[in-house]
This record gives C-alpha cells, sequence and structure tokens, in this order.
C-alpha cells in the first residue's frame, strides 16, 4: 500500500494491454508484452522465441497502481527479460487527474526492484523526451533525446517520437 488512496500490484496482461493500446500508443498495431530490442538501436530476434516459450520472463512482468476510492488501476509499467544478464523497463503511464504525486517513479522503482532481486545485472529503458526526469529521479543514467520512427499505424503512417537510451546498473 502507497497510500490510503493508492496501492501498488501485479496486474495482468490484459489490463496493461487495455491502457496501452487506449491511451499510452493509440492506432500502434500489434502490440506485444515484449520487443526484440536490446538497445536503442540493436536486436536480438531469439527474444521472439523465447518470450512465445514463455521462458522465465521474457513474456513480460506488468505492474499497476490502484486508485482505491474508485477500485481502478490509474497507472501501470511492465518489464521484460531481454538475456540472461538484462532486462527491460517499458511501457510507462500515469493517467493525467493522477500524475505528479510521484507515481510513476513508484512503478520505476518496483520494476527496477524486480529486475534487481532475480539477480539481472543492468536495466535498460527507452524514454520518451517528457519522461526523462522521471528517470533520472530514480537512478537511470539518460542519453540525449533523438527522434526516431516508432511504428507504423493500421493506415500506413510513420509515427515518430523523440526517445532516450536510459540505463541503470542493478
Ligand atoms: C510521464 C509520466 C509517466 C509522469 O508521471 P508522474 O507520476 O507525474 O511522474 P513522477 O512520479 O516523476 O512525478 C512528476 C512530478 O511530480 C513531482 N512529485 C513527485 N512526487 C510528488 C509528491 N508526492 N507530491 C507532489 N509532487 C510530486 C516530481 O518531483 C515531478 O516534478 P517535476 O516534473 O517538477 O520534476 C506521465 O505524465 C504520463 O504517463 N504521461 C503520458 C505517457 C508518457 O509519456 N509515458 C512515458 C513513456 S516513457
Amino acid at each position: 500500500m502507497i497510500s490510503n488512496e493508492y496501492a501498488l500490484e501485479q496486474i495482468d496482461w490484459t489490463t496493461i494491454y487495455r491502457i496501452w493500446s487506449e491511451r499510452l500508443w493509440p492506432n500502434r498495431p500489434n502490440i506485444k508484452p515484449y520487443t526484440p530490442m536490446i538497445n536503442a538501436t540493436e536486436y536480438d530476434m531469439n527474444i521472439h522465441k523465447r518470450a512465445k516459450d514463455n521462458w522465465m520472463y521474457h513474456n513480460g512482468v506488468f505492474w499497476g497502481i490502484r486508485y482505491l476510492p474508485q477500485n481502478k488501476i490509474i497507472g501501470v509499467n511492465s518489464g521484460h527479460q531481454c538475456n540472461n544478464k538484462l532486462f527491460r523497463s517499458r511501457g510507462l503511464f500515469v493517467y493525467k487527474d493522477h500524475t505528479r504525486k510521484g507515481l510513476a517513479q513508484i512503478l520505476l522503482q518496483a520494476t527496477i526492484d524486480f529486475a534487481r532481486e532475480k539477480d539481472f545485472e543492468k536495466i535498460w529503458s527507452y524514454p520518451r523526451d517528457k519522461a526523462i526526469p522521471t528517470y533520472k529521479a530514480v537512478g537511470y543514467e539518460v542519453g540525449k533525446p533523438h527522434e526516431h520512427e516508432a511504428y507504423k499505424t493500421a493506415d500506413g503512417v510513420w509515427i515518430s517520437r523523440w526517445n532516450a537510451y536510459a540505463e541503470l546498473m542493478l
């Protein structure tokens, strides 16, 4: 329990998927609980197979913050294994009415704590420029934001975003 109003809990894929697809990545096709990225520019396609086999934590672990007065999840983050040493933090979102209370930092910290407990060596993420202060506040070293084509919508339109590589040694 974070306070009388908020509680942190692990949530399931269906719950986080709904929030990701409706609010964080609207119109993004084919949202999965993981990606094959191992940093901002490199991929390991073996991640697809290991996630499909549901091997260890490749297929994602999901956290939510419940707003107790309405019994509703109002913030989420996830993590997934990239390989034996590397864990990725992904998909941070806090509903606007509940921002500026430190809840995003609590979600990031839960993901860091999990990766540390499971003996991963490093956690990385790819935050949007606006979220960089939140990542720095929990100890991530964050590089310079750069523009990139994040995904193509079903209508064939490329969505570009400003993100920065961020990592933290565990
Ligand atoms: C970016 C986002 C996750 C930030 O959520 P948040 O919960 O407000 O983030 P934080 O926990 O870091 O808190 C943010 C601010 O509140 C302040 N704060 C933290 N705890 C506080 C508290 N208890 N009381 C008052 N203010 C507090 C922080 O100091 C910070 O202030 P600053 O911006 O002036 O430095 C949220 O706005 C969001 O989901 N945006 C849309 C999607 C998105 O961009 N996701 C990130 C993808 S990487």
